[in-house]
């Protein structure tokens, strides 16, 4: 805009020719600047798939660990709720109803979401509120050097059988 203003002020103060060549080398600048803008777009960047948690040490029985949930949206979960087993296992931080963001309610014992109530036991297991299905798990293994590695591209449902599935878990007894 200023450089619009620009031109038309210097144009008062030359010759038709000159101002043809002054608006000409405005226009051309903005086009210059437009083509600039256009080679560096703004990237979004987007978290890791894939990234270590520590060791399965950091993660004591029947606690909820909010560490990853801010940066890589999950919760770490160790407990020995869900059918009798010691397990570790990624939860993903998406509410199953219509996608906001519960809290785990540590003097509750249950993940609670904001937007319309529902609730899910330290299992996962939806148990009040409109969420049709449990909290979905995430792949989690054991890498090489003996970390805790988190796979967000591997999604685990209960109600489809998954969380069965050796991926979708750790042993909690290598706690
Ligand atoms: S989005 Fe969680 S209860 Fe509706």
């Amino acid at each position: 805009m200023l450089i619009i203003i620009g031109v038309c002020i210097w144009g008062a103060l030359l010759s038709p020719f000159a101002m043809a060549w002054t608006a000409l080398a405005g226009v051309t600048g903005i086009a210059t600047l437009g083509t600039a803008r256009f080679m560096f777009p703004n990237v979004l960047v987007e978290p890791p798939s894939k990234f270590k948690i520590g060791p399965a040490s950091d993660y004591p029985l029947n606690a909820v660990s909010n560490k990853w949930k801010d940066q890589f949206g999950v919760w770490i979960v160790h407990t020995d709720q869900y059918e009798g087993k010691d397990l570790i296992y990624a939860l993903s931080t998406v509410c199953t109803h219509l996608g906001c963001t519960p809290s785990w309610l540590d003097g509750e014992q249950k993940f609670k979401c904001p937007c319309h109530g529902s609730g899910f036991y330290i299992t996962g297991v939806n148990f009040e509120g409109p969420a049709p299905r449990p909290l979905e798990r995430v792949g989690l293994r054991i890498a090489e050097d003996g970390m805790l590695e988190v796979d967000k591209s591997m999604k685990f449902q209960e109600e489809m059988g998954q969380w069965v599935d050796a991926t979708s878990f750790v042993d909690g007894s290598l706690a």
